[in-house]
């Protein structure tokens, strides 16, 4: 049996098993573009991307060669890349304890700044070859990268970083590739807030709801639709920013 062709013009998303990730994944599949999606835990999600064409790569990003493994997996499936969205995150308050916090500190790292470093230096040749005049690359990060929760501090600072390493590629890889950055604000609740912190925080955003995956959705589009665009910070947070 041969072996099933290498995709042009992919989109990698990575976090793709739920929620935002899993409907950037899914958008881009309804737009007629060849999806990799990259997930750590196999999801019911998943198995539907599968069902739906996309190419299901799995790594644990907080491993210390979980960017590069992808990487290599991914060259396996494709010949180029048109864009590469990070969009896996960790998310959690940091823990009390210093030895608990500096746990976190590293899986934080590891998943917001190593492996997004690997992958997009990896990549670079395949978003390079992408047929089409320019290809993208997106990190997501937070609101919170410029205005940090001290509450959540560690996940802050390492989304700050995400963001810095943004924009040195914006510069390292002009003009052919372009960088931007998306900075959710409050898009869909974990299940762990309470209802006094959802409440909380709402009041404090000036369109008072949730944003809802399809407000990153729309914003992913766009930059990937626009072709003067690099280097560029885009929140999409309801105003909450501004609280
Ligand atoms: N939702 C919001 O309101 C909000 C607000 C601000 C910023 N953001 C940002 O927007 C993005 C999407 O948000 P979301 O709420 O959809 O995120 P989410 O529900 O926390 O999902 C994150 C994804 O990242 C994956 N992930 C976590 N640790 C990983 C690891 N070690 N290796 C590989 N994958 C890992 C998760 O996989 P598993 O299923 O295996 O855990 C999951 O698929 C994130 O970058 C987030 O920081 C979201």
């Amino acid at each position: 049996m041969s072996a099933a062709p290498r995709l042009e013009n992919a989109v990698v998303i990575t976090g793709a098993g739920r929620r935002v990730g899993f409907h950037l994944a899914e958008r881009m599949l309804a737009s007629g573009r060849p999806v990799i999606a990259h997930y750590r835990t196999r999801t019911e999600e998943i198995e539907r991307l599968g069902a739906a064409g996309a190419v299901c790569l799995q790594a644990d990003l907080a491993d210390p060669d979980g960017g590069l493994r992808l990487a290599d997996a991914i060259r396996n499936v494709a010949v180029s890349l048109r864009a590469l969205i990070h969009n896996a995150s960790a998310f959690e308050k940091t823990a009390p304890s210093t030895t608990d916090a500096l746990r976190q500190m590293d899986a934080f790292y590891a998943v917001h700044l190593r492996a997004p470093f690997a992958l997009n230096r990896d990549l670079a040749p395949l978003l390079r070859a992408c047929p089409e005049p320019r290809s993208d690359i997106l990190h997501i990060t937070d609101i919170y990268a410029d205005n940090p929760n001290p509450l959540f501090d560690a996940y802050c600072a390492t989304k700050a970083g995400l963001q810095n390493l943004a924009l040195a590629f914006a510069k390292g890889l002009a003009p052919k590739v372009k960088v931007n950055v998306v900075q959710p604000g409050p898009i869909l609740f974990k299940e762990w807030h309470s209802p006094e912190a959802r409440k909380q925080v709402l009041s404090e955003t000036l369109l008072g709801e949730e944003g809802g995956v399809e407000a990153i959705g729309i914003a992913v589009e766009a930059i990937l639709q626009n072709p003067y665009q690099t280097g560029a910070v885009i929140p999409v947070d309801g105003g909450r920013r501004l609280a």
